[in-house]
């Protein structure tokens, strides 16, 4: 086998055991049962605007492939900032992407975890946070600061499993477009984007 494919192939095969390590560690806070796919993260990082120049915020990285599909879609690794819960995967991230802005902490409280960067405007969310493992108030809550962060009419967009949106409408504070099924997902996965109007 050609030894590039071989590296590869090992590389594909830390990311899965890592990702596995994490939801044995946390089910609920690891939300699925396999790292997102690079088709998904792709689909993801396709709405972030580079020429708006602003910075982009990521939640729940994992193992990262959604960070490697920002920065691949033309994003300087100094304007990422993503947001980490677990402390292992953090760890890896910062080993793995140099110069992006990891944080180790909880995307639930983003005026204490953003730090330096919680008064900055950033031009759209990425989030793989599993929305569907926390109460209904806290989806809300988390989605309003988000929207609060960045420009109107840029997106949250946000990965979930479940075949509806994972925050129920209020078209009097946001609008909910579904922006994508992608089958090449194990499971399944569904992408959704909310804005301000
Ligand atoms: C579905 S996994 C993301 C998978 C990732 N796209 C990958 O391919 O590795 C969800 C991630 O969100 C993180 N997470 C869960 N709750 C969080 C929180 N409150 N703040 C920040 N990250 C969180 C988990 O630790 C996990 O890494």
């Amino acid at each position: 086998m050609e030894l590039r494919l071989k590296e590869r192939l090992g590389r594909k095969f830390d990311e899965e055991i890592r990702f596995f390590k994490g939801w044995i560690d946390g089910p609920k806070r690891v939300g699925a049962i396999c790292p997102t796919s690079s088709v998904t993260a792709k689909r993801m990082a396709s709405v972030i605007d580079t020429a708006s120049g602003l910075p982009v915020l990521e939640l729940g990285p994992g193992t990262g492939i959604i960070t490697k599909a920002i920065l691949r879609h033309g994003v300087s690794p100094e304007n990422l900032v993503s947001i980490e819960y677990s402390t292992d995967f953090y760890q890896h991230l910062v080993r793995t992407f140099a110069g992006v802005s990891f944080i180790n902490g909880d995307a639930f409280d983003l005026e204490r975890t953003l730090g330096a960067w919680k008064d900055k405007t950033f031009d759209s969310v990425v989030s793989a946070i599993p929305l569907l493992s926390f109460p209904m108030e806290r989806r809300i809550a988390l989605l309003e600061d988000l929207l609060n962060r960045i420009p109107a009419g840029r997106p949250v967009m946000q990965i979930t499993y479940g075949p509806v949106s994972p925050i129920i409408a209020n078209p009097d504070r946001y609008r909910i477009k579904h922006y994508d099924f992608v089958v090449r997902n194990i499971p399944p996965a569904q992408l959704w984007t909310y804005t301000r109007a």
